[in-house]
């Protein structure tokens, strides 16, 4: 989807609404309601008196997120929030919930605010490439967070290594199910990650699919990583092969969810392996109850550090020092790629739990004594 600036130019109400909102430093959906979270207030008053901005004074980092209608998210905002203002800096985070002109529109208050950098989590890979335009041509520099912003001229890319995370999830899969039928529920079409994620599970599946070993008889992109959209595709999924199917890879541990829900519809939970990602609390309780197999455990905390840090490095005009490079259509982006970490019931406790992701009650609340 092409979007411009033009395009989306805010109707006087919305400026006025949205200005509001930003004086007083949401953190939600702009107008819209938004999880309850620690960090809905004082976005602008956080740091501890650091220095650099190029209008002199504490630097500013406008957080630009897609959604928090997800767990990690809000844990994203909140680390990455924390993890600026340890370093002097003030964050003010807006989010979209999912609406292109609406990020569009958040961005571009930011901007016109004077953030010194923007942070960008795109909701759609190439519509946000517009923000980047009107950022730069204000003098700002622009960081693509765990999500590629595509065929623009990003200055840095911070995230996972997101095809390493497909190959994760097929390795474990693989691992229990060598041969039979897979069903692949993607993530949204419109998130560049969505498609690593996918590169990754046939990297380590196409060798077994030439061999005759692996069969993947459905394969479907989730439009907005919904559950609730996860769950149609895998109930057709389901009756298109009569119930006959011997694994399922989901993108994330939302659309296993979805997975998991139909499977339990056909009593089938827990009798097919199912894969996910994100390490989300309802996931790690799945894992211990046995109805989901595994999830990919990416350590938020790092990202929002690492994000942070260099945000402002970025912002004072030092070199990011990025190690590695991420096509992105029109570039070739400097990028800094985390390692992920595969996590099922057996090193559950020395990863996610370990870390404190999740407290072990909650993860084996569910679970049978
Ligand atoms: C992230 C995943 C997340 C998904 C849906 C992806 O871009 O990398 O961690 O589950 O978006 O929000």
């Amino acid at each position: 989807m092409k979007t411009g600036f033009g395009r989306f130019r805010p109707a006087l109400l919305a400026l006025a609404l949205l200005t509001a909102c930003f004086s007083a430093a949401c953190s939600g959906g702009g107008t819209e309601s938004s999880p309850p979270a620690s960090a809905t207030k004082a976005e602008q008053h956080g740091g501890v008196g650091g220095s650099g901005s190029k209008h002199g004074g504490k630097i500013k980092i406008g957080f630009s997120m897609d959604t928090l209608l997800e767990e990690r998210w809000q844990k994203d905002r909140d680390l990455f929030k924390a993890a600026g203002e340890a370093l002097g800096a003030e964050v003010v985070i807006m989010a979209a919930n999912g609406d292109d002109a609406k990020q569009i529109l958040q961005a571009e208050m930011m901007i016109s605010q004077g953030v010194d950098i923007l942070v960008i989590v795109p909701h759609d890979a190439g519509a946000t490439a517009a923000i980047v335009k009107k950022a730069h041509s204000a003098g700002i520099k622009v960081m693509a967070y765990d999500r590629l912003v595509k065929n623009a001229d990003i200055d840095l890319y911070v995230s996972f290594d997101n095809e390493k995370v497909g190959e994760l999830q097929a390795n474990a899969i693989t691992s229990i199910v060598p041969r039979g039928k897979f069903v692949y529920i993607g993530g949204a079409d419109t998130d560049n990650n969505a498609h690593l994620f996918k590169k990754g599970v046939f990297n380590v599946l196409q060798p077994l699919i030439d061999k005759g070993d692996v069969s993947v008889v459905y394969d479907q992109w989730t439009k907005d990583w919904t559950p609730v959209n996860a769950l149609a595709n895998m109930r057709s999924a389901l009756s298109a092969n009569g119930n006959k199917i011997d694994a399922v890879i989901a993108a994330n541990d939302a659309t296993a969810g979805g997975v998991v829900e139909a499977l339990t519809e056909q009593g089938l939970a827990g009798r097919i392996p199912v894969a996910g990602q994100d390490a989300e609390l309802a996931a790690a309780q799945r894992i211990v109850e046995g109805t989901q197999t595994m999830t990919v455990y990416k350590p938020i905390k790092l990202l929002a550090d690492k994000a942070a840090e260099l945000a402002v490095k970025l912002a004072k005009g030092e070199s990011p020092g990025a190690d590695r490079k991420v096509n992105n259509g029109k570039i070739e982006v400097p990028s800094v790629l985390l390692p992920p970490i595969a996590v099922d019931k057996n090193n559950i406790d020395e990863t996610i739990i370990a870390d404190g992701f999740h407290s072990r009650e909650d993860v084996y609340k569910n679970a049978k004594k």
